[in-house]
């Protein structure tokens, strides 16, 4: 008897252990599908639903056509063979495990912030979350010497590869949370940090007055996020700004173009906790910027829409085509249509934006807390350049706004992209 029990005894410890380490491993599954969530991987990663994280998504580059890769755990053509070590330096150095350099249209300069637990607990859901999937990678659509992965390397020796987030003591635990997730996994910074030559992030964090100091792809402009202007988020609270990333829409505007997607697959799932600390920081970042700069609304534009009479070509195109959605007072309908008065996207100095949704218009963000993703419709089949153009320049001066104006030649470059 004894005998029997000083054997179960280590049997049952071995199998109570095994099963804490089971229940380990689902904690950390757990919190790498949320990890997952917030650096959008599935953005780029899944071009088919029914296959997710199965890679072959086109993307343009100015150099020709690139295509995400297959990170499910599939041993031959996804990323099962990866060692935790290859895991982390793709995520961070942007080098695949056989040691070829990666194309920053990977987000690794900010995700080279990533602190070793998080990236430990990616790995284990990449690994025992997602369902392998066998889908070959594609190859670039780069013609040679161009497609040489070489000089990728230089690239990420002179621009990536930087340190890992580092919490500022100076600073509450609220907001170094928020600015870990916003400069690493949320790379805020890929879309709304303005590029150089290289096509480099000017910038990694707010000590340089360039980060998140706006940036423009592929025809829409992502404003500064800096609170530093009028139109910008110095006029936003805290809660609008945790309303818009939560549902898609504020009472003031709603997400649009690129935004839409980072909505939709990503900060719509952030825990409230975690997107009080992305606006808590975001609105830091405006500190002693001054008193808002708006121009004071004369009323004039407003009155004469109102009476039926516009005073331009541009005045009466609003009265005919937005005013029935955005009001002839600009206010738009609350959580509805957005209201264009002191909208970034009016008075930007980059007006691609406004340019873009004229053009192409836009569906919101359809999410769990607004499921309808109201549609604006488009106008590129109806209005010219030169209309567009008048249009947009009645907007940037109604209400009395001023922004500088815009040329049917800028209304032209985008219509074709
Ligand atoms: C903005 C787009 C984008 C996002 C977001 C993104 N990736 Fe990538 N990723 C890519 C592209 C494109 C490649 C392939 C680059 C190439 O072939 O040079 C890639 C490559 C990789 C690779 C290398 C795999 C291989 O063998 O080629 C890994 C691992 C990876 N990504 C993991 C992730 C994880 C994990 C996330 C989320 C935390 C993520 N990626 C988010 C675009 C993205
Ligand atoms: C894929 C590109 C992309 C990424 C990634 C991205 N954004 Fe944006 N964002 C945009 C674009 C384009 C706009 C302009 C359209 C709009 O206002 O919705 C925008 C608008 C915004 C606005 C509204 C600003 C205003 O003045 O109206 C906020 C706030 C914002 N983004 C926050 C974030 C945060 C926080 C992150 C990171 C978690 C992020 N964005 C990541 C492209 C992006
Ligand atoms: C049927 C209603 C409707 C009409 C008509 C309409 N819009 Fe919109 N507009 C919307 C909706 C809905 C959105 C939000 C789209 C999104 O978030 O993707 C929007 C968004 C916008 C935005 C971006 C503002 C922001 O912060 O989200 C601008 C600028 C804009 N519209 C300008 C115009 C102009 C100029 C016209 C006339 C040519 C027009 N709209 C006609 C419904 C409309």
């Amino acid at each position: 008897m004894k005998f029997a029990i000083r054997l179960l005894l280590p049997l049952l410890a071995t199998l109570a252990l095994a099963d804490l380490a089971r229940a380990e491993d689902t904690a950390a599954v757990d919190r790498g599908r949320y990890l997952a969530r917030l650096g959008d991987c599935a953005a780029c990663h899944t071009s088919d639903p029914a296959r997710p994280f199965a890679g072959g998504l086109r993307m343009n580059t100015p150099i020709g056509a690139i295509y995400s890769t297959n990170i499910t755990p599939d041993p031959l053509s996804g990323i099962g063979g990866y060692s935790l070590a290859d895991f982390a330096r793709a995520l961070r150095e942007g080098r695949a495990a056989d040691g070829h350099w990666l194309y920053p249209a990977m987000p690794y300069p900010s995700f080279a912030k990533l602190s070793d637990a998080d990236v430990a607990d990616l790995y284990q859901y990449f690994q025992q979350g997602v369902q392998p999937q066998q889908q070959a990678n594609r190859k670039a659509d780069i013609p040679w010497p161009l497609n040489l992965r070489w000089p990728l390397g230089l690239w990420s020796a002179l621009f990536a590869g930087g340190e890992r987030y580092r919490d500022d003591p100076q600073r509450s635990a609220q907001w170094n949370r928020g600015a870990y997730l916003v400069q690493g996994l949320g790379h805020c910074g890929s879309c709304h940090s303005p590029r150089g030559w290289a096509f480099q992030e000017l910038a990694q964090d707010q000590g340089d007055a360039r980060y998140l100091g706006g940036g423009t792809l592929d025809g829409w402009h992502a404003p500064e996020l800096r609170s530093a202007t009028a139109s910008g988020l110095q006029q936003w609270s805290e809660a609008e700004l945790v309303a818009f990333l939560k549902t898609g829409h504020n009472e003031r505007t709603a997400a649009f173009g690129a935004m839409v997607g980072a909505v939709q697959n990503s900060t719509q799932y952030f825990t409230d906790e975690d997107l009080r600390a992305v606006a808590g920081y975001l609105k830091s970042l405006g500190e002693g910027s001054g008193a808002p700069d708006l121009a004071r609304d004369d009323g004039l534009s407003y009155r004469a829409l109102a009476a039926g009479q516009p005073a331009s070509t541009g005045a009466a195109l609003y009265l005919d085509n937005c005013a029935a959605c955005h009001r002839s007072d600009g206010r738009g309908y609350r959580n509805t249509f957005p209201q264009l008065l002191g909208n970034s996207a009016v008075l930007g100095n980059d007006p691609s934006s406004l340019i873009s949704i004229i053009l192409k218009g836009s569906r919101m963000a359809v999410t769990e807390g607004a499921p309808t993703g109201l549609r604006m419709p488009d106008f590129g089949w109806r209005l010219d350049d030169v209309q567009v153009a008048e249009l947009a320049n009645f907007l940037r001066q109604a209400w009395g706004q001023r922004a500088p104006r815009v040329s049917a030649a800028q209304v032209a470059a985008l219509r074709g992209r």
